[in-house]
């Protein structure tokens, strides 16, 4: 029964529709009085409310529940060491932070007491599941890094090997008055002890498994203030080569990255580093320097199976400085 001034009318709705009861003449029980009309109206728009935001809550947690299912990191369920965090400035603390972000578990290797005070709290910040000491000067000492993470993990999928070490004095002096032993330290911490990690390492790792380390452009152009460095990193990439030559038969990656200058510990004793990133931004393709955050984003790539197809290669992270011609001086 339709008709009458709409919504007024006793028994129905603003827009005319019966509300519940059947309409009678006014005098039977299912004659209602308009506050009851206004109670019913006000319980049916409620509900009305209830459902409409029920049904939006479960839509969230469905897409909810999808999107934590599609949202696998690249590296779950592997396992991965962090060669070389020193404190919060350290690459391999960009890289590790990446890492764990992708869904890896990570161990963790500190040189020293002094070091262990800085390293184990930011490792622990990432859930390590090995913290050890390690020094790669000493075969004992990383044969008992690598067992342990061997009697704890048995499996081994990545290393980041982010080390690299040389007397101040060579990096500050000019280059040919570098000594006997300063070549030898230069090389056997930053070149032969990324050798001496593979070898240990690619026993446990599976096909898939995957190898990094880092260089600096300072290995194939003559860099002021890089000196031996630059002598060892030139090592550290041909070693890269002939490591991914050895192990890519047993289906393993290993590759370099080589980062733009970046505020470190280690960089600091390299000769005049100020000016050194001033003309790193202004030669660079992105007209700036890059953060340990992107070298880390990178490193990940490179440890996932996205890369599956890439090893032996250098890769540099460094806003394309190197494709350039080189710093084109002080503007205007
Ligand atoms: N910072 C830069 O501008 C830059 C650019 C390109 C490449 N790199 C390379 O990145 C790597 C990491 O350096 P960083 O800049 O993060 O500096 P960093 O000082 O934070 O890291 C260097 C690490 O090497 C470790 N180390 C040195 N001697 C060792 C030894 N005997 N045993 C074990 N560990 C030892 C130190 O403990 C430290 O953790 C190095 O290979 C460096 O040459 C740095």
């Amino acid at each position: 029964m339709y008709g009458g001034s709409i919504g007024r009318a006793k028994g129905h709705s603003p827009f005319g529709r019966t509300l519940g009861r059947p309409q009678g003449d006014g005098q039977g029980p299912e004659s209602q009085p308009a506050w009851k009309q206004t109670a019913v109206w006000i319980i049916y728009f409620s509900a009305a409310l209830i459902l409409v935001r029920f049904y939006g809550a479960a839509d969230t947690l469905c897409r909810k529940d999808i999107e934590r299912e599609y949202a696998v990191g690249i590296l779950d369920g592997k396992k991965g060491l962090i060669l070389g965090v020193a404190n919060n400035k350290s690459i391999a603390w960009g890289v590790a932070q990446a890492a764990k972000r992708e869904g890896a578990s990570l161990a963790f290797n500190f040189l020293g007491e002094q070091m262990e005070k800085r390293v184990r709290p930011l490792a622990e910040s990432l859930n390590a599941n090995i913290i050890a000491p390690m020094n790669v000067s000493e075969e004992a000492s990383i044969d008992a890094f690598f067992t342990q993470v061997k009697e704890q993990w048995g499996e081994l999928d990545f290393i980041v090997h982010s080390i690299a070490y040389a007397n101040k004095d060579a990096l500050q002096n000019r280059f040919m008055t570098t000594t006997r032993e300063d070549f030898h330290l230069a090389l056997d911490v930053s070149a032969y002890s990324f050798i001496a990690c593979a070898q240990r390492a690619a026993p446990m790792m599976k096909p898939g498994g995957s190898m990094i380390t880092m260089t600096y452009l300072g290995a194939e152009r003559a860099i002021p203030g890089y000196n031996v460095m630059g002598v060892a990193k030139a090592a550290l990439e041909a070693s890269t080569r002939y490591l991914a030559q050895d192990l890519g038969k047993d289906g393993i990656r290993v590759n370099s990255v080589s980062a733009g200058p970046i505020r470190t510990l280690a960089a600091s004793a390299v000769g005049d580093f100020r000016k050194l990133m001033e003309k790193s931004a202004r030669g660079s393709m992105l007209g700036r320097n890059v953060s340990q955050d992107e070298v880390g984003n990178t490193c990940v790539y490179l440890l996932s199976d996205l890369a599956s197809g890439v090893s032996g290669e250098l890769h540099y992270v460094d806003a394309g400085f190197h494709v350039g011609a080189g710093d084109p001086g002080i503007p205007g």
